[in-house]
């Protein structure tokens, strides 16, 4: 059991807001970070979850942090980092955000044809920066091609000790569905196919590798 230690992990979709009504998102439907916010539970892990808008319900003895945009579910992930001895950044983060945001709805005919976009910073490479010996940095990688190569470049550039590739081209697995199928890959070499089970199998899996 994981008696005294801090969990922080994310999950969800984050939203670009273009206007009042419109926004810039994904299909992440928070099921993976929540079945692993349960499973951190489950070995003794004080739990930190930091979420995107999703309709799962909180879970009984998590502290829950609700977010909308990335530069939120940024500074929330900050927050509670220092503290952390693993974190599992599980969330489908946005890589940019409208340079405006209109403060009232926009007329259908005055709706431009192109909207400016700006990167968002990348959280977790931020938190790789910060990362101190004690702490454990687990990042996913949602890929539809070069899984393996994209997967691995991100696990150097980021500074972490694991990466959950996800294929996300496939409708069965990732994003949305009760399953999934995860290739782990550590930043010592090691890798782990994880085959297609629930994603709260798939969770346990995980901890069972990470925490050996
Ligand atoms: O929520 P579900 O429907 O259950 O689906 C689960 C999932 C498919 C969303 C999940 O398993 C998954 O793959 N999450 C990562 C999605 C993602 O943003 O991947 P990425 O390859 O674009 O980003 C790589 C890593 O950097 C991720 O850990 C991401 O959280 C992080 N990131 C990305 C951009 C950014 N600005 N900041 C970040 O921290």
């Amino acid at each position: 059991m994981a008696k005294n230690l801090n969990c922080l992990i994310s999950a969800g979709p984050t939203r670009e807001w273009i206007d009042p009504v419109r926004f810039i998102s994904n299909p992440s439907s928070g099921k993976m970070g929540y079945a692993l916010a349960k499973e951190a539970k489950k070995r003794g892990f004080v739990v930190n979850l930091v979420t995107g808008p999703v309709s799962i319900k909180a879970v009984d003895g998590i502290t829950v942090k609700q977010v909308e945009t990335a530069e939120e579910m940024r500074i929330a992930m900050i927050e509670n980092y220092d503290t952390a001895d693993l974190v599992l950044m599980c969330a489908a983060v946005s890589d940019h955000r409208p340079k405006f945001k209109w403060h009232q709805k926009k007329k259908k005919i005055e709706f431009p044809k192109n909207i400016e976009m700006i990167p968002n910073e990348d959280i977790l490479e931020q938190l790789g920066r910060k990362k101190k010996k004690f702490q454990t940095l687990v990042g996913f990688a949602a890929e539809t091609e070069n899984g393996a190569q994209n997967a691995l470049m991100k696990l150097k550039k980021k500074n972490l000790d694991w990466i959950a590739l996800n294929d996300v081209s496939n409708s069965s697995i990732g994003f949305n569905s009760d399953f999934n199928e995860i290739t782990l890959f550590s930043s010592g070499g090691k890798i782990a196919k994880l085959a297609f089970s629930s994603k709260e199998e798939l969770a346990t899996q995980m901890f069972e590798l990470i925490l050996k």
